[in-house]
């Protein structure tokens, strides 16, 4: 697949088919992952991939998000807030959870360096999902249960958890989200 087909047609997937991704495909996303930039070659990131038994364990941490979903009613709307409280259940059925953490800096320079670089790892493997005709979302949302997740995605003290990746074999096709024009100013 060209590279622009599949940033073109990247989606986040939110439901998946009853479906096992083979770990061998699991390491060639990891690979896309860390082949993005990080400032230095720190390579700030780690990938904490839960399959099988692991991912039920992470799903049963995550789920508890489902309480605090009242919090986006505003911008969820009905609709949405009782997909996401579907959603958050059992991750659309995702069998590949994968916990993102970079080391815990102090430093608010090292720390924006380090979730920019995660950032460009995580779009690498969207990507890489892409064009294997996999589908892949990045979420933040279950921040609430942050330290339980840490503990289920079994992140060492002097790590934290950036994000949260779930990655399957689609069983949607979304509708392109919008996007803003007036994103980039020439100047001079
Ligand atoms: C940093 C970040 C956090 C996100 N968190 C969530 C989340 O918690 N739950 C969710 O359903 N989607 C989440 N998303 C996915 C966005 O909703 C999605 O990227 C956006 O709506 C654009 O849609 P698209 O990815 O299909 O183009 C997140 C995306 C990013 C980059």
């Amino acid at each position: 697949m060209e590279l622009n087909d599949a940033l073109e047609q990247r989606r986040s997937v939110r439901v998946f088919a009853r479906e096992a991704v083979a770990k061998e495909v699991v390491d060639e996303l990891v690979h896309a992952a860390t082949l993005a930039p990080s400032s230095f070659n720190t390579q700030p990131w780690h990938f904490h991939i839960a399959m099988g038994s692991a991912r039920d364990r992470v799903i049963a941490v995550i789920s508890q998000t489902t309480q605090y979903l009242e919090e986006y009613a505003d911008v969820l709307g009905p609709e949405g807030t009782e997909f996401a409280a579907r959603f958050y259940a059992d991750l659309g059925g995702a069998p590949v959870v994968i916990g993102v953490s970079t080391p815990a800096y102090d430093d608010a320079s090292e720390r924006r360096n380090a979730y920019i670089a995660v950032g460009a790892s995580i779009e690498n493997l969207m990507l890489a999902a892409r064009e294997r005709n996999l589908g892949a979302c990045n979420l933040t949302v279950p921040k609430w249960v942050e330290s339980e997740l840490t503990e289920a995605f079994e992140i060492p003290g002097e790590r934290e958890l950036a994000s949260i990746l779930i990655v399957g074999v689609p069983a949607e096709e979304p509708e392109p989200r919008g996007r803003r024009a007036d994103v980039a100013t020439f100047l001079g």
